[in-house]
């Protein structure tokens, strides 16, 4: 029985109107990622990176899923696909996905750093905010940061070991763990494939180049014809 996993990307949301990071334009050109994607960087200045994903907060909250979105929960209808995003959005649960491994975290939610509590974030977060548990003035965006480990690692090792199929969508292969899933799946024999606006440095046995709207739902058509 074929299994297969996907690993998604900024690539996947910006035809949504979500930024990327490390293309031109893209959020670390325009924001230091230690500043704002770090807990040092939130223990300097917690209002800037409080602020940094409000923006990200209201730019998600505006968005809407593109082609590329609906294609993948198509298929995670039709066949067995886990869908591991490093995607803060929730652009793929919005289009109709019943489970999604936000490995990096979900900017919808809220977390507690004194006692670990999560609840959904309020639109506008702020320093002043308490934890709704236990009343700490630690309120932080319940997303990964770089020194932080990420969610589910556990549940993606697993599904990489029995993958039948890996396939990365829109990721520029440079944050690890994820960027590392593609060696694992090779690794145990199993088939690799990238969609990409253009490729990226990691090694896969088949690639399909071009924007997320048009690739991903010409392959998922694709696969669902090939293997009825
Ligand atoms: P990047 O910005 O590093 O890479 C985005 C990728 O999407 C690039 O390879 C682009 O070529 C591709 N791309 C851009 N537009 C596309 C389109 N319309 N269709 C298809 N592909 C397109 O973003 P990620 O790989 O997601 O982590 O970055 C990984 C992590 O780095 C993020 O989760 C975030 C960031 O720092 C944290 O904040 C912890």
């Amino acid at each position: 029985m074929e299994k297969i996993v996907i690993l998604s990307g900024a690539g996947l949301s910006a035809e949504s109107g979500l930024g990327t990071f490390r293309d031109e334009g893209g959020l670390w050109t325009q924001y230091d990622l230690a500043d704002v994607a770090t807990p040092e960087g939130f223990a300097r200045d917690p209002g800037k990176v409080l602020d940094f994903y409000n923006e990200r907060r209201a730019n998600a909250a505006g968005a809407r899923p593109n082609a590329a979105h609906h294609a993948l929960v198509r298929l995670q209808h039709e066949r067995d696909v886990l869908l591991v995003t490093q995607n803060v959005d929730s652009l793929l649960e919005a289009a109709g996905a019943r489970d999604v491994l936000h490995m990096h975290g979900r900017l919808d939610r809220a977390t507690c750093a004194a006692c670990g509590a999560s609840w959904p974030a309020p639109p506008v977060m702020s320093v002043s905010d308490r934890c709704p548990d236990c009343g700490a003035r630690a309120t932080r965006p319940d997303v990964v940061w770089f020194g932080e480990m990420p969610v589910g690692l556990d549940r993606i090792d697993a599904a990489l070991s029995q993958a039948t199929l890996f396939v990365a969508v829109g990721t520029s292969g440079t944050v690890y763990p994820a960027a590392g899933f593609v060696d694992l799946a090779r690794a145990n024999g199993t088939p690799s494939v990238e969609l990409n606006l253009e490729a990226s440095s990691g090694v896969f046995d088949d690639g399909r180049y071009g924007p997320a709207s048009e690739i991903v739902p010409a392959w998922v058509g694709k696969i669902l014809s090939d293997n009825r």
